[in-house]
């Protein structure tokens, strides 16, 4: 099973640039920009153990009711160290090797530009570096079985305001990098902070044909209205795309493309039923929820899904922190459902099926 896995041409939507950060380029950069890591840490033992602890690895019925909000903290505690093009670069190029060697064909990557812009880093620095990867990557690989394709989706952090999202709209605007971004998200914490705060955001986005998803985080207070909202309402209207085999159309004439997480509609018919009836799919990440609400919650909700027969896929999130890339994520899953090789490849036709890849040779041939 694992070589099955491992062989499997894979996709993924939901995994964090920023949530890549290993170890040993965290701490290259701390050296080369002489910005030092906490406790003083110097070398790459101590700050794998003492800054890279499993603490994720919530045991079943542990609380785990802070989770997100200490992890995000660890989060962009973490990125400070990174502020030049090169370390930019370095951490996309490092995905992209990662992603190789497991066999992931494409990738559609968050990326958080005012986690950066926010500590004085240039919306352009941070630009430069993750599509020098990119093009690194096409021209040394393209064509190739190896080839790693790769697009961006710029997310806006929901406990920032909703005018400093405005203002990094702009910025990609005015930079020129819509064409670099196939869409946008929303992430960071959602408690208090509702898909509706960013709607002139994702009017202007879907106004300039860029596609929409957002976090709908699991067991957030108000994930349920959330799942609701962004199914139905966020981005406002969308011209309907002709449907087809390939590409996974939304039905509805209003909401988002994707959701991410968005886990908790198992709890309850309605949504169930609301996101059937949108065909939107849903980017599970579910060894990450199984850390901090337990695995059993997490697969029977994700066997319901399933059964229900809503578009999934498998992701890993936020993997320097949550130890688990994709090929782990998948072969983690198999290990928990049971699930035989060909649920296995049905998930990622599915994630292909999902993306937003326009060319439907690419996704032919996936
Ligand atoms: N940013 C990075 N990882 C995240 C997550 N799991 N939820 C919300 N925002 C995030
Ligand atoms: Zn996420």
């Amino acid at each position: 099973m694992d070589e099955f896995i491992h062989a499997l041409p894979k996709c993924e939507h939901h995994v964090h640039l920023e949530g890549t950060l290993s170890p040993s380029h965290r701490l290259l950069c701390s050296q080369r920009n002489n910005i030092p890591l906490p406790n003083n840490i110097n070398s790459l033992a101590a700050l794998e153990s003492e800054l890279y602890p499993s603490q994720y690895d919530y045991e079943e019925g542990q609380d785990g009711s802070n989770y997100l909000r200490e992890f995000l903290a660890n989060y962009y505690a973490a990125m400070e160290v990174l502020v030049t093009v090169e370390d930019f670069r370095g951490l996309a190029a490092e995905y992209i090797e990662r992603a190789r060697k497991m066999n992931v064909r494409y990738a559609e990557i968050f990326f958080d530009p005012q986690a950066h812009t926010s500590r004085g880093v240039a919306f352009k620095t941070v630009m430069e570096g993750i599509l020098k990867a990119r093009d690194d990557e096409k021209r040394q690989h393209e064509g190739s079985s190896d080839y790693v394709r790769t697009e961006y989706i710029l997310c806006f952090l929901r406990d920032m305001t909703a005018e400093s999202a405005l203002e990094t709209w702009d910025a990609a605007v005015n930079g020129g990098y819509l064409k670099a971004i196939i869409g946008i998200g929303l992430d960071s914490d959602e408690n208090g902070h509702p898909p509706q705060k960013f709607d002139k955001v994702f009017v202007a986005a879907r106004e300039a044909g860029l596609k929409i998803t957002a976090h709908c985080d699991v067991d957030q207070p108000d994930c349920h209205a959330n799942i609701s909202y962004v199914a139905t309402q966020l981005g406002g209207s969308r011209i309907r795309e002709a449907p087809s085999d390939l590409i996974l159309a939304p039905k509805f004439d209003s909401g988002a493309d994707r959701i991410d997480h968005g886990l908790n509609c198992a709890d309850s018919p309605e949504l169930l039923n609301l996101i059937k009836q949108s065909n939107l799919g849903l980017t599970l990440c579910p060894m990450g929820y199984s850390k901090h609400l337990g695995p059993k919650s997490v697969f029977e909700k994700l066997e319901k899904i399933k059964e229900i027969g809503i578009p999934f896929c498998l992701n890993s999130d936020d993997p320097a922190y949550m130890c688990r890339y994709k090929e782990k994520v998948v072969v983690d899953v198999q290990e928990k459902t049971g699930w035989n090789m060909e649920d296995l490849a049905a998930c990622e036709i599915t994630a292909m099926r999902m993306s937003w890849c326009k060319e439907l040779e690419f996704k032919q041939k996936f």
